[in-house]
This record gives structure tokens, C-alpha cells and sequence, in this order.
């Protein structure tokens, strides 16, 4: 990922959520390997999720957004969104919102993994601000609806940023619908979707219905560069695309708007492995890569990568995820090793 934002500076704010359950620990061991770089960072520590709602009622509270703004950029962990908790809105869909971060990119590429598919390399680039998850739902005795929202203005911007990532890549965009059925919102994504890429004649454009779009993720990984989407079906092939290249732990994403980068594993709160020590620290490290990347920091961007993945081709030290027994902090340690080398 390289949408660089920011100009380079000689010391970054950063604000640092981490959330709840393994949100908590990875994201400290990203803050971990960024303070192993030579570059000079103020961590703003800030509360959000589910453990911050049970204390005060709110899982974003009021201060937080408005903080964040006085920072250039964010490290998220992950937060828990319990179903069980009634008219409960998931923290990191609220500040996707509230800081209009409206691009969601998941990079999915091959690393050297027990089980990863080999050359894979694209990018998921999921509208992150409305579609189904609008958050308009009610529900009469007997049923209950979801409203799709899909707009002209949205559409195109994601639809714009998707296209300039792809002309910093392989200049190849898939646009991913089900207009064939969902005729107006759909319909009108694509036709959003086809007007800009006229606008870039030298990207090739493909067009898939979501669910030919997900097989072919399994059987042709390889031949996606681009992929763009509406927000549902981003976030379903995204976690399939990671299932690819060795699973969640391994998944950095990135939630971009005109001012703001946030940056995060694409994986959960994980509470069936919280607490144990055993979380894969990968995925938030390499969010953190990311997030040099938006900042324009390309060489650091470049070493953490490298030093991710010497640690993975090395195999001495993987999170039981990737087969091996390590605990987080002895592959972040590994990792901060490499980087040291280089
Ligand atoms: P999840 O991503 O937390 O976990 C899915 C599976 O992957 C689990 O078996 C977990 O142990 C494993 N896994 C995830 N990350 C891993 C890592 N770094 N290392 C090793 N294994 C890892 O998804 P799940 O279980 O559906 O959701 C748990 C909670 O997280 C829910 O409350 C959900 O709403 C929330 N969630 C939050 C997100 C966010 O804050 N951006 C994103 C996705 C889910
Ligand atoms: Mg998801």
C-alpha cells in the first residue's frame, strides 16, 4: 500500500486504540517495532470497545474522535462487538465513519508460509462507509430490515482511490458487484465504477459477480491485482483472501480518508486465544507497515516488511497459527532482531 498522505516529518503523533481482547497485545507489539526504527513517535494512548462501554456506557467515547483529529495517524487494535448486547454499534465501524476513512485496503500477499498459496499479490478496496452496514435497521413483530445504502458521491471516490492504487500497481481493476440482482444499489456502483475508469485508460477493467468473484479467489488468486468493492462483500473476501496466504494473523488493512489514515489487522478481538500469549503480532505489525507507508516513510516501510518476512522464511519463530509454538513477543523479538540487521 503506498497512498502517501502525509508530508515526511521529523516526529509523528500517533494515536494507539488497542482495544479489546488480542487487540491489546499485538498492538503493543507493533508500537514495539515502530520504537525500533529511527524514527521519532508520540504515542497518544486512547480508549475504545467493549470494555470501555461496560465502564462508561459509550464504546467510543465523546473525547476520542476529536483527539484522534489532533494526530496524523492511528494504530487500532481490534475491539469485541457482542451480538448479545442490543442496539450495540461496533467501535471501529463508528470511527470508520465519524473520520470518514471511506477506503478499506487489504493488501493479500504470498509469504513464506507453510500452506500460503504462492504468488498471490492484490488489494481488497472496500467501500468502508455505507452499503449494508449504513447501520439503518428496524424491524416490525415478524421481520426485520436492512437498509442498503449506496450513493453517487461515494461510490465515486472509492471507486477513484481504487483505480490510483492500481495505477501504482499491476493497472488492473475488478469490480465486484451482484448488479445482476440488486439492480439499483449495486447497478449504481457499477455504473459509478465504469464512468471513472474512463478516466484511466491505461488500467485494463474487469467486471465479476461476487460470488463468481469468490471462487475465483480460491481457483486464480493470481490473476487479481485490484479488486473493488462495496463494504459487505469486501469484508467477506477479504477474510477469504487471507484464508490464501496463511490466515488472519498474517491479514494489515488499512481505513484511509482525505485527512486520516487508521490502521489495523484486518483480524478481531480473538477471545478464544486472549490472554494466552499466542496471538500472531504479524498482521498488526505489518498494519503498522502500512501506516509508514501513508506517512511516506518507504525505507522503513521496506525494513519491517524485510524483516517480517526473513522471520518467516527463517520458520523458528511462528505463533501456533503458522504451525509453530512461539509465544507474540518472542516473534516480535525475532522480527526486531532482523530489523536491527538491516
Ligand atoms: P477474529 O478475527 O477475532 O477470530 C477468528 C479466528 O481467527 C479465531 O479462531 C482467532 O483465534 C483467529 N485469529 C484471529 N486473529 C489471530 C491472530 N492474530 N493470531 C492467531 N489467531 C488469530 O473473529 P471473530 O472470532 O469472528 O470475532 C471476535 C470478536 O472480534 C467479535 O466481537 C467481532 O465482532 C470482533 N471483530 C472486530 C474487528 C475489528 O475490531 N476491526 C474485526 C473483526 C471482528
Ligand atoms: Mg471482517
Amino acid at each position: 500500500m503506498d497512498n502517501i498522505i502525509c508530508e515526511v516529518m521529523d516526529m509523528y503523533e500517533i494515536a494507539v486504540i488497542p482495544g479489546d481482547g488480542i487487540g491489546k497485545t499485538v498492538t503493543s507489539e507493533a508500537v514495539r517495532v515502530l520504537k525500533n526504527t529511527d524514527l521519532k513517535f508520540e504515542f497518544q494512548f486512547m480508549k475504545v470497545g467493549y470494555e470501555v462501554f461496560k465502564k462508561v456506557g459509550a464504546p467510543v467515547p465523546e473525547n476520542v474522535v476529536s483527539e484522534m483529529k489532533d494526530t496524523q495517524a492511528c494504530l487500532f487494535g481490534a475491539t469485541t462487538t457482542p451480538v448479545s448486547v442490543p442496539n450495540y454499534r461496533s467501535a471501529i465501524v463508528t470511527l470508520r465513519r465519524a473520520l470518514d476513512l471511506y477506503a478499506n485496503v487489504r493488501p493479500v500477499k504470498s509469504y513464506p508460509v507453510r500452506g500460503c498459496v504462492r504468488d498471490v499479490d492484490l488489494a481488497i478496496v472496500r467501500e468502508n462507509t455505507e452499503g449494508l452496514y449504513s447501520g439503518v435497521e428496524f424491524e416490525t413483530e415478524d421481520s426485520a430490515f436492512a437498509v442498503r445504502v449506496i450513493t453517487r458521491r461515494a461510490s465515486e471516490r472509492i471507486a477513484r482511490f481504487a483505480f490510483n492504487l492500481a495505477m501504482r500497481r499491476r493497472k488492473k481493476v475488478t469490480i465486484v458487484t451482484k448488479a445482476n440482482v440488486m439492480r439499483k444499489t449495486c447497478g449504481l456502483f457499477r455504473e459509478v465504477s465504469l464512468l471513472v475508469a474512463k478516466d484511466y485508460p491505461e488500467v485494463e477493467v474487469n467486471e465479476l459477480f461476487v460470488d463468481v468473484a469468490a471462487m475465483n479467489l480460491v481457483l486464480k488468486p493470481q490473476t487479481f491485482d485490484v479488486i473493488l468493492t462495496s463494504n459487505l462483500f469486501g469484508d467477506i473476501l477479504s477474510d477469504e483472501a487471507a484464508g490464501l496466504i496463511g490466515g488472519l494473523g498474517l491479514a494489515p488493512s488499512g481505513n484511509i480518508g482525505d485527512n486520516y489514515g487508521l490502521f489495523e489487522p484486518v483480524h478481531g478481538s480473538a477471545p478464544d486465544i486472549a490472554g494466552k500469549g499466542i496471538a500472531n503480532p504479524i498482521a498488526a505489525i505489518l498494519a503498522a507497515k502500512m501506516m509508514l507507508d501513508y506517512l511516506g516513510e518507504d525505507k522503513w516501510a521496506e525494513q519491517v516488511e524485510n524483516a517480517v518476512v526473513t522471520v518467516l522464511k527463517k520458520g523458528k519463530h511462528l505463533t501456533p497459527d503458522l504451525g509453530g509454538s512461539s509465544t507474540t513477543s518472542e516473534v516480535t523479538e525475532a522480527i526486531i532482531a532482523e530489523l536491527e540487521k538491516s
